[in-house]
C-alpha cells in the first residue's frame, strides 16, 4: 500500500486539484484508490461530483 499526502499551508495553491486528478488517474490505471478529503470544506467531494449524503463517507462504485 502506498500513502500519498498533498499538504500546503497556503490556500489555492492545487492541492484538491492534484488530489483529485491523482486519485482518477491512479484508479484509471486499475489501483484500488481510497481518497481521503481532511478539508471540512468537501471540495475533492464537489470535484468528484458526489451529492452530500449526511455522511462523511462516499462510495463511488455504487456499492452500500
Ligand atoms: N495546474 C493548475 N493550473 C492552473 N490552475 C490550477 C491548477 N491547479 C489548480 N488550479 C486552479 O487553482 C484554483 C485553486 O485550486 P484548488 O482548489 O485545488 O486549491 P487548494 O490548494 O485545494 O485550495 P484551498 O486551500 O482553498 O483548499 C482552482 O481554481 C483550480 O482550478
Ligand atoms: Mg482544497
Amino acid at each position: 500500500m502506498q500513502v500519498i499526502a498533498i499538504s500546503n499551508r497556503k490556500g489555492g495553491t492545487g492541492k484538491t486539484t492534484v488530489a483529485v486528478n491523482l486519485a482518477a488517474e491512479c484508479a484509471a490505471r486499475g489501483k484500488r484508490v481510497l481518497l481521503i478529503d481532511l478539508d471540512s470544506q468537501g471540495h475533492c467531494a464537489v470535484g468528484l461530483g458526489v451529492k452530500a449524503s449526511g455522511t462523511a463517507v462516499h462510495r463511488l462504485d455504487g456499492g452500500a
